[in-house]
C-alpha cells in the first residue's frame, strides 16, 4: 500500500495512507465554503480577543492573514492541498504560514465541528436569499404574460379532457400561487437557519469564557443554538431546504410538463422561443422544447438528493459523525440546479409567443360549455342531476351531428327540455361561460384582473 509521508498527528505512529487521505478529503469540494470560513474565523477571533482568550495584537494578525487568504483565494492564487483534507485546515495551515505563532490560538474553544456547521448555515442563508429573489424575477414575468393575456381563452382541462373555457392568464396565475407558497416556504426557513453553532466546540460546549451572543452579532445571527449537542449533529437545515426545492422544483415540472404540451403542433397553442429550443440532429424540421424537458428531467436529480440527505441522517448517533461531509456535494448541487432553473425559466416564459386562436378554437371544440347549460337548466327550476342527464344526451347528440351545442338550432335543443330560450345562447359562448364565474378566485375576466393587480400589489 502506498503511503503518505506524514502522520495525521503525533497520536499516530503510521501516516496516513494515501488511498485514505484520497477517500476522506473534502477539500476538492468544500473549497466552496471558504468565504463563509474566514467570515467565521474572524469573528470567532474576535470574540476570543473582547473576552481576552487571545490578545489584541494576536487577533490583530489573524485578521491580516486571514484577509490575506481571502484575497489569494479570490484570485485563484491560493494553494489547496488533500493532505490538508478540508477547507478548514488548508485556511488553518495557510495562516500559520503567514502569520506564525497568532495563527495556532484561531482554533482556541472550537472544532471544526461547530465550524463546519457554521459554514454550512451561513452559505446557505445567502443562497435562501438569492432563491427567493430569483423566484420574484419568475413570478414577474409570469404576471407580465398573464397581463397580456387575461381575455385569451383556453380550454381548461381535467383529465386531460376538455373541461371548461379559462383565461389563459387565470392558468398562468395559478403558477403564481404556488410560486408565492414555495417563497413563503424559504422565508420560513430562513428562522431555522439563521441560528449560530458556533461555541458548541466539538459537542460539549468550551471551558473558555466564551460570549456566543456577541459571535451571533458579528455574524448577523438572529439567535444562539441552544443545546452543543444539537449545534454539531443535525442537517436538518438542509433537508428542509433540499425538501423546499424539490417542491418547488415539482411545479416548475408540471409546468414544463405543460409547456412541452402545448407547445406540441398537436396543440399548437405557444411557441418557446428559438433561442431556448434545440434542433434534431437527423430531423431538419424538428424544434425540441429541451429547457422544459430538462427542468422536468432535474426534479429526479433534486429529488435523489433528498432521499440521500434523509438517509444520510437517519442512523448517526449524537453527536457529529463524519457521514456528515457527505451532505456537501448533494446540497451544493441542488443549489446550483435551483439557480440555473429559475434563471433559465425566468428568461423563457418572458419570451413565450401565445395563439390565441389555437386556445380558442381548442376550447370550442370540446364542448367546454355544456356545464353552462346544465347550470342554466339549474337555474330554471331543474335538480342538477337532471339537467346533468339532459346535457349528456344534447352533447352525445351534437357530437352526432358534428356540431358545438351553440351551433344547434333552438328548436333542437329544446327537444331535450322545454326549458330551454333563446337566452341559451349567451351562456353556451366562450366569453359568457368565462364571464360568469364571476367569484374570487374564478375566471371571469374582472376576476382575473383584480387577482393580477394582487398579484402584482404581493410583489411590490
Ligand atoms: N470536513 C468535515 C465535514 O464536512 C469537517 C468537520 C470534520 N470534523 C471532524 N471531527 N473530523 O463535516
Amino acid at each position: 500500500m502506498k503511503k503518505n509521508s506524514k502522520k495525521w498527528s503525533e497520536r499516530f505512529s503510521e501516516p496516513t495512507s494515501e488511498i485514505v487521505k484520497r477517500f476522506t478529503a473534502s477539500v476538492t469540494f468544500d473549497q466552496r465554503l471558504a468565504m463563509v470560513d474566514i467570515e467565521g474565523s474572524l469573528a470567532h477571533a474576535e470574540m476570543l480577543k473582547k473576552q481576552k482568550i487571545i490578545s489584541a495584537s494576536d487577533f490583530k494578525s489573524i485578521a491580516k492573514g486571514l484577509n490575506q487568504i481571502q484575497k489569494e483565494i479570490q484570485s485563484g492564487k491560493f494553494k489547496w492541498s488533500i493532505d490538508l483534507e478540508d477547507v478548514h485546515l488548508n485556511i488553518e495551515k495557510r495562516l500559520t504560514d503567514i502569520v506564525g505563532e497568532p495563527g495556532k490560538k484561531l482554533h482556541t474553544g472550537r472544532s471544526r465541528n461547530d465550524q463546519v456547521a457554521t459554514d454550512m448555515r451561513l452559505w446557505l442563508r445567502e443562497v435562501v436569499d438569492k432563491t427567493i429573489a430569483q423566484i420574484e424575477t419568475l413570478q414577474r414575468a409570469t404576471l407580465t404574460l398573464a397581463g397580456e393575456h387575461v381575455m385569451t381563452i383556453m380550454p381548461g382541462l381535467t383529465h386531460l379532457q376538455i373541461a371548461q373555457p379559462i383565461s389563459f392568464a387565470h392558468h398562468l396565475l395559478a403558477y403564481f400561487e404556488m410560486l408565492e407558497r414555495d417563497k413563503a416556504r424559504f422565508q420560513d426557513s430562513y428562522k431555522r437557519i439563521n441560528t449560530l453553532p458556533l461555541g458548541a466546540a466539538a459537542l460539549a460546549g468550551t471551558s473558555y469564557p466564551i460570549d456566543r451572543a456577541y459571535v451571533a452579532k458579528l455574524l448577523k445571527f438572529d439567535s444562539v443554538m441552544a443545546n452543543s449537542i444539537d449545534a454539531v449533529s443535525d442537517r436538518d437545515f438542509l433537508i428542509e431546504f433540499n425538501f423546499s426545492v424539490s417542491l418547488l422544483m415539482t411545479h416548475l415540472s408540471r409546468w414544463s410538463e405543460e409547456l412541452i404540451m402545448w407547445s406540441s403542433p398537436f396543440f399548437g397553442f405557444i411557441e418557446i422561443s428559438d433561442g431556448f429550443c434545440t434542433g434534431s440532429s437527423i430531423m431538419p424540421q424538428k424544434k425540441n422544447p429541451d429547457v422544459p424537458e430538462l427542468v422536468r428531467g432535474k426534479v429526479a436529480r433534486v429529488n435523489g438528493h433528498l432521499v440521500a440527505l434523509l438517509t444520510l441522517m437517519k442512523g448517526q448517533p449524537l453527536a457529529y459523525n463524519k457521514d456528515n461531509q457527505e451532505d456537501k456535494e448533494p446540497i451544493f448541487d441542488v443549489a446550483d440546479t435551483i439557480s440555473d432553473t429559475l434563471n433559465i425559466y425566468a428568461e423563457m416564459v418572458a419570451g413565450i409567443t401565445v395563439s390565441k386562436e389555437s386556445m380558442e378554437a381548442a376550447a370550442f371544440k370540446g364542448y367546454s360549455t355544456a356545464t353552462d347549460l346544465a347550470d342554466y337548466l339549474v337555474k330554471k327550476g331543474m335538480p342538477f342531476r337532471e339537467a346533468h342527464g339532459v346535457v349528456a344526451k344534447a352533447v352525445k347528440y351534437a357530437i352526432a351531428q358534428g356540431c358545438d351545442l351553440s351551433e344547434l338550432e333552438l328548436k333542437a335543443l329544446q327537444k331535450f327540455s322545454p326549458l330551454i330560450e333563446q337566452s341559451i345562447f349567451q351562456c353556451l359562448t366562450l366569453k359568457g361561460s368565462v364571464q360568469s364565474r364571476n367569484h374570487f378566485g374564478g375566471t371571469s375576466f374582472t376576476s382575473v384582473k383584480s387577482a393580477l393587480k394582487k398579484a402584482h400589489q404581493k410583489l411590490a
